[in-house]
């Protein structure tokens, strides 16, 4: 048997035409395109079709593909699923009414056991259309608040920050949204991505591919990060506390900071650099930068003392806070986001597919001997 390495570390599992990272480079491309470009020119729209059509459309085929995202039929929950949402226990977290909800589409949706390219497309554009609904609903019920109803005018950025909020949102605050979806949108082999690709292997539906990868993303290690770098914000509080937190912090052995380090990047991950400036900006328009300022400082001790570099999660979570979005909705917008991949990648995976069922080297005993129950 091959050798065994611990995490998949530099594994190649697959081909896969979606995303390359270059990760002493610091270049991500989505479909060749650097994501530098996408982000300065395009919108996420356009971003989801190069990924599932896998080139930048003409203008007409955006248009359409927009209308498409952005139609009540495609964005609005069944009546049942809102009713279903409020019979969960208000302190349900928001990533696990996501996983619930998600799960539950499946049960309304008319292709869903569907596995042909043309019915994963139109799955993947309701999915990708009713996540943000899904997720502005639950915040506005767990708070006793009225659900607001989709508005097909609207961008998606747009869109979910006026059904979170019940307000219109500032230009600054779409934009900023729009590029934080476009940052996330994919990242190569990423846990959730595998874990999406692990299930479409058995030839499992869409939906229970996205299903898993929301359950991957869920943790600490992966989309929960900038929820935790946000709550270690919190707890410094004050920028002039932040410089002796971190120190003290990274004094206990083992310790782990979350926003720093990546399995592929070995330097700053390529997606930080507009988060930090978008952050900025946000806070310099409503008047607080002092979230950028514990962060920033966090950044220079880290870099100092461990030579680590920061991830797309450092700065997420700033600009996230000052359009009210609360902390435990993190991870939910990245998923909402990120789910263009997930179904991209279930796609190629379908289109080429082979089982993944790898090996494990076995560490236990190999010749026990039975010993009937009362001899135990
Ligand atoms: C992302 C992550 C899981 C990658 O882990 P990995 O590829 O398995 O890297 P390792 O855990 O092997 O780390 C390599 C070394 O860097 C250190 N390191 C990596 N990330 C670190 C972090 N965030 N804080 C402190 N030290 C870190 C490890 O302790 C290890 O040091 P050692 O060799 O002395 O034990 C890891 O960097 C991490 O836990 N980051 C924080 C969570 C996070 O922000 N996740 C979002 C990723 S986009």
């Amino acid at each position: 048997m091959s050798v065994m390495k611990a995490g998949l570390e530099d594994i190649v599992v697959s081909t896969s035409d979606i995303c390359f990272i270059d990760g002493h480079e610091g270049r991500l491309l989505y479909r060749g395109y650097d994501v530098n470009d996408l982000v300065a020119r395009s919108t996420f729209e356009e971003v989801c079709s190069l990924l599932w059509y896998g080139r930048l459309p003409t203008r007409k085929e955006l248009e359409a593909h927009v209308k498409a995202l952005a139609s009540t039929a495609n964005r609005k929950l069944p009546p049942k699923i809102i009713t279903m949402l409020r019979q969960l226990p208000k302190k349900a977290t928001p990533m696990e009414v996501l996983r619930t909800g998600v799960s539950a589409l499946s049960a309304f949706d008319p292709d869903a056991g569907n596995l042909s390219h043309e019915a994963e497309l139109r799955k993947t554009i309701r999915l990708t259309a009713q996540m943000p609904t899904l997720v502005a609903a639950w915040e506005r019920i767990r708070r006793g608040k009225p659900v607001v109803a989709p508005n097909p005018r609207l961008s998606l950025a747009a869109n979910f920050l006026t059904m979170l909020t019940g307000k219109k949102p500032t230009p600054l605050a779409v934009k900023t949204f729009d590029v934080a979806l476009i940052l996330h949108a994919d990242h190569e082999f990423n846990a959730s991505t595998f874990a999406a690709r692990v299930t479409a292997g058995t030839l499992a539906d869409l939906h229970s591919c996205i299903v898993s990868a929301i359950g991957a993303l869920k943790g600490p290690l992966h989309g929960g990060a900038n929820e935790q770098v946000m709550l270690m914000v919190e707890k410094i509080g004050k920028p002039e506390r932040a410089d002796a937190w971190v120190k003290n912090f990274l004094a206990q052995p083992g310790a782990r900071i979350m926003g720093f380090g990546h399995r592929v990047y070995r330097v700053e991950d390529p997606r930080a650099k507009h988060l930090r400036r978008m952050a900025l900006e946000l806070g310099q328009e409503a008047g607080d930068t002092s979230s950028v300022q514990i962060i920033e400082t966090i950044n220079r001790v880290v870099g100092e003392q461990k030579k680590i570099f920061p991830n797309v999660d450092l700065f997420s979570g700033a600009g996230y806070k000052t359009m009210g979005i609360p902390i435990d909705q993190f991870t939910p917008i990245f998923a909402m986001s990120r789910v263009s991949g997930w179904a991209a990648h279930v796609m190629e995976q379908h289109g080429n597919n082979r089982l993944i069922r790898p090996r494990a080297e076995y560490t236990g005993p190999t010749r026990e001997q039975y010993k009937p129950i009362d001899q135990r």
